[in-house]
């Protein structure tokens, strides 16, 4: 019988509290991972790790609540999943916000503080996991990648321009760590039915999304999640630097 196809790997999840981060939790896990979770909201994280070990024991989960702005927290928490663990062999950033006015008003109306809270939370959050100290001195494979979304939107300038920016930042990011057998990947979702879709789309919107889709369907988080199981393992050994696509036609069509 072949081993799972995390077995024996260390993976830190951010934004496992809800949605593609809570899905990829349960994936990973279930692959055969050691997950270390983080989220904002301990309601949140405490009903993922409920989950999270109906497919593993919870000698096999580490849960901390953080905000991926505060740098010190991100270190700490790498530093925490090694002392646990013993090391850390991958990261998937799934954390990120749609800031207030996202949806409903044009780039002229777009407020500074719209501006600061997408850039902030999507952007540095991302850097912070990225630059975590500790990451890059661990004597293994490691493998950060995050979620983002190469598609424009009507009024989601903020949204769209800070997930822009992570795209650049994992590309510049896999260069400079590609000597050091770390590999870096960004996975961009077309539209997935998460809480965050529900809470920015209305329900006719979301079927008109769906049908607008060549596949004619939102797609699931937990597909997502396959994808970033796939990235974080040694299978995807060559792939880096990449921008994957998973949205149902979307960007062909
Ligand atoms: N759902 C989609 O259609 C879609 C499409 C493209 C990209 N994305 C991106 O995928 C990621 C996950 O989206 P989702 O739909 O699962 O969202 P979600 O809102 O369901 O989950 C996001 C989680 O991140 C946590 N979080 C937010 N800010 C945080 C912070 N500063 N520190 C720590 N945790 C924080 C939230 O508490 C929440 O649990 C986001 O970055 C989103 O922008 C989603």
């Amino acid at each position: 019988m072949s081993s799972p196809l995390l077995a024996g790997k260390v993976i830190s999840i951010t934004g496992a509290g809800s949605g593609i981060g809570r899905s990829c939790a349960i994936r990973l896990a279930q692959d055969g991972a050691k997950v270390s979770l983080t989220d904002m909201s301990s309601e949140l994280l405490e009903e993922t790790i409920e989950l999270v070990c109906t497919v593993t024991s919870r000698e096999n989960v580490l849960g901390r609540v953080l905000d991926i702005v505060d740098r010190q927290e991100v270190d700490a928490c790498v530093e925490e999943t090694v002392r646990r663990f013993g090391k850390l062999d991958g990261a998937v950033n799934a954390a990120g916000v749609h800031p207030k006015e996202s949806g409903k008003e044009p780039i002229w109306n777009v407020t500074d503080d719209d501006w600061a809270f997408a850039q902030d939370v999507n952007v540095r959050g991302t850097l912070n996991l990225v630059r975590q100290g500790g990451f890059f001195g661990v004597p293994v494979n490691r493998r950060p990648g995050s979620i983002c979304s190469v598609k424009g939107g009507a009024k989601l300038a903020a949204y769209t321009a800070s997930k822009h920016a992570v795209v650049g930042l994992m590309r510049a990011a896999a260069i400079d760590a590609a000597p050091h057998d770390i590999r870096v990947n960004a996975i961009c979702p077309g539209p997935i039915d998460t809480p965050m879709l529900r809470s920015t789309v209305d329900a006719e919107k979301r079927d008109a999304m769906a049908r607008s889709l060549p596949i004619q369907r939102l797609g699931g988080a937990e597909e997502v999640a396959h994808l970033a199981s796939f990235l974080v393992s040694d299978r995807s050994k060559f792939i880096t630097g990449s921008v994957q696509m998973i949205d149902g036609g979307q960007s062909a069509a």
